[in-house]
């Protein structure tokens, strides 16, 4: 099965229905795990899907997936308990608690080496630095909330990097996800 699945987003808080447009909708971004010189390092992306709108949604296509699942982590779950490689590459969205990733090999200064992503709307990450990558370190992943993490995997058919736009090194700040 490929289910196909689009990103749904609520127009009621950021974006009024009365004045969104085409032309002002904001592109989609994400941050990204992924691998340059053999090292997991963190990226935000823009992800070049053109918003569509119908039946009141804004919404993005973000591509093809395959064997989605659904993964709960256990509360205050630290770096010496979870895997440092992606299985396969995978969008991840944080639907409750928090993830705290580290890539410290990354060969970039330490302030591109740390995010926080909350469960919620902005929680999307996009996890590609595979072993078949060429990271050989991979990253470092802890759950630290008091509250069990939920997370929704959704592998990327054949593992394919999706299409994107690097828009700077490190994660995506809020300034990169709430809009204009
Ligand atoms: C997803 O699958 C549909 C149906 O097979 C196809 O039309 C579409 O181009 C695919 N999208 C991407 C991003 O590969
Ligand atoms: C894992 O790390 C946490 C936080 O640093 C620590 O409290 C815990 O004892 C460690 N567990 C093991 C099995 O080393
Ligand atoms: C480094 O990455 C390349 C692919 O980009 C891969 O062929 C090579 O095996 C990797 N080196 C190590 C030590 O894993
Ligand atoms: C994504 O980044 C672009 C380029 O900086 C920006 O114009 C856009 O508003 C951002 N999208 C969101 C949803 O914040």
């Amino acid at each position: 099965m490929k289910p196909f699945l689009s990103l749904l987003l609520s127009t009621i808080a950021l974006w009024p229905t009365q004045t969104i447009s085409q032309a002002t909708a904001p592109q989609f971004n994400i941050t990204a795990l992924t691998t340059v010189n053999n090292a997991s390092r963190l990226e935000c992306w823009t992800l070049p899907s053109t918003p569509q709108f119908a039946a009141g949604a804004t919404s993005y296509e973000i591509g093809n997936f395959s064997n989605s699942f659904i993964g709960i982590l256990p509360a205050r779950t630290y770096s010496n308990a979870t895997i440092t490689h992606p299985r396969q590459v995978q969008f991840t969205i944080a639907l409750s608690g928090l993830i705290h990733i580290r890539t410290p090999t990354s060969g970039l200064p330490e302030t591109y080496n740390e995010a926080w992503v909350h469960g919620g709307k902005y929680g999307f990450l996009i996890a590609a630095d595979t072993v078949e990558s060429g990271s050989v370190q991979g990253h470092e992943t802890e759950f630290p909330s008091d509250q069990p993490t939920w997370l929704a995997e959704f592998p990327t058919v054949g593992g394919l990097v999706p299409e994107h736009i690097l828009l700077h090194v490190g994660p995506c700040g809020l300034g990169d996800l709430i809009g204009v």
